[in-house]
């Protein structure tokens, strides 16, 4: 895998940032999920889709993990509406999408239909429980989706971290400029502890550039705000990695906390952004105990590479061993397991919310400093 071809031969362009709001047209009320979705369809993110999925896609997507032409995809993109706003709207007019009493862009719309959530739960998501963040939120959702191409006259608004926001197409260029032709993409929605850092610096040993891609959309309550993370992963930079070979950058989406599907997805857009390789480790995008650790990397399998177009990279799951005195994982390690700097997701939160330093082992004091201080700011605000 040499050369990144966007997904479906071309990068969807559905901006059109000069054209006029015309006030006059019916409107669909949009959440900042569905704003997120918008604008990564317009830069092409999301290439090929040009707007939000029509029942033919929805069913093909949530069965198949296949765009009805076939092209792989895993997760239903959508506009949900409820019957009220449903009544009001007739298929075949253009549309406007608001956002907080703004214009962000109009639909085409298509098509309205009433998607079965129960299946794309159990489809997606592999459960129906509701204590699942994505279920929740599907769940939760009004009860109609709304299909048609989107036109984003406005760029949602950014406020933090202004720079790191980039399209696909300059992505695509930067890489360009800086000669690199493989480059591994790397999606976080955590501080980048020493295990992330070293399946990142394993892969960057066989390719030219890392692509540090931290997703700042929507998240759940728990996890650690992207402002905080966005300054460890800075820090990080600064201190332990070649500037010459990674580019930061941030992926506006909401996280959807679907796993296997969701690492395909992962995948697939990062390709839009130009990637040749992504990394998967242990339980990709996943969420308490709904996946196993190598579900995301297994689901792989139903594709090829030709037809996905980005080789994915997959890592075991890897910790500190004291008696290597390095990082590992069971593919490099002999030792038992009592020897291995091992620490979840909210043991590492609660030690921070408590001002206990994290052990060296498991992440770097540059960025254990920088999540104690946020975490700091986070309980006195
Ligand atoms: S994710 O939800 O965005 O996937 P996270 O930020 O925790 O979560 O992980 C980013 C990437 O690093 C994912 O590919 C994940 O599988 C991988 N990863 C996280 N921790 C480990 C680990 N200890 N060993 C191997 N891979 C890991």
């Amino acid at each position: 895998m040499s050369k990144s071809i966007p997904h479906g031969g071309k990068l969807i362009n559905r901006m059109n940032l000069h054209a006029m709001e015309d006030y006059s047209r019916n409107f669909v009320e949009i959440d900042s999920f569905e704003l997120s979705d918008l604008e990564l369809i317009a830069n092409g993110a999301y290439s090929p889709l040009e707007g939000f999925m029509n029942q033919k896609d929805y069913e093909s997507v949530v069965y198949q993990m296949r765009l009805s032409g076939g092209l792989p995809w895993s997760i239903p993109i959508t506009l949900a509406a409820d019957r009220e706003k449903v009544l009001e709207l007739e298929t075949g007019e253009t549309i406007n999408l608001i956002y907080d009493g703004t214009i962000f862009a109009t639909m085409e719309l298509e098509e309205i239909f009433y998607p079965d959530k129960e299946v794309e739960a159990l489809m997606v998501y592999k459960t129906m429980d509701l204590n699942h963040p994505g279920v929740q939120k599907l769940m939760n959702r009004p009860d109609y989706y709304l299909a048609g191409p989107i036109t984003l006259l406005k760029r949602p608004p950014k406020d933090k971290f202004v720079d790191y926001y980039i399209d696909p197409a300059d992505t695509r260029q930067h890489f360009q400029e800086l000669g690199w032709k493989t480059i591994v993409g790397f999606q976080t929605r955590n501080p980048v502890h020493r295990a992330h850092e070293y399946i990142q610096k394993s892969a960057l040993e066989i390719v030219d550039g890392l692509f540090l891609h931290p997703l700042v959309g929507e998240t759940k309550a728990d996890d650690i705000p992207s402002e905080i993370r966005m300054r460890s992963y800075q820090v990080l930079l600064e201190h332990y990695y070649p500037k010459k070979r990674v580019f930061l950058s941030v992926f506006p989406a909401a996280m959807r906390y679907a796993g296997p599907r969701e690492a395909i997805f992962h995948a697939i857009v990062r390709k839009n952004f130009g990637c040749t390789h992504f990394i998967v480790g242990r339980d990709h995008a996943g969420v308490g105990n709904y996946y196993g650790t190598y579900d995301a990397q297994k689901i792989f399998s139903h594709f090829s590479e030709e037809e996905l177009g980005i080789k994915p990279l997959f890592f075991e799951h890897s910790f500190y061993c004291t008696k290597c005195e390095n990082m590992a994982s069971e593919k490099t390690c002999p030792h038992d397991r009592e020897h291995h700097v091992i620490l979840s997701g909210t043991k590492v939160r609660s030690m921070l919310k408590n001002g206990e330093l994290p052990p060296k082992e498991f992440s770097r004091k540059e960025v254990v400093e920088i999540l104690i201080q946020g975490m700091k700011e986070i309980y006195v605000n």
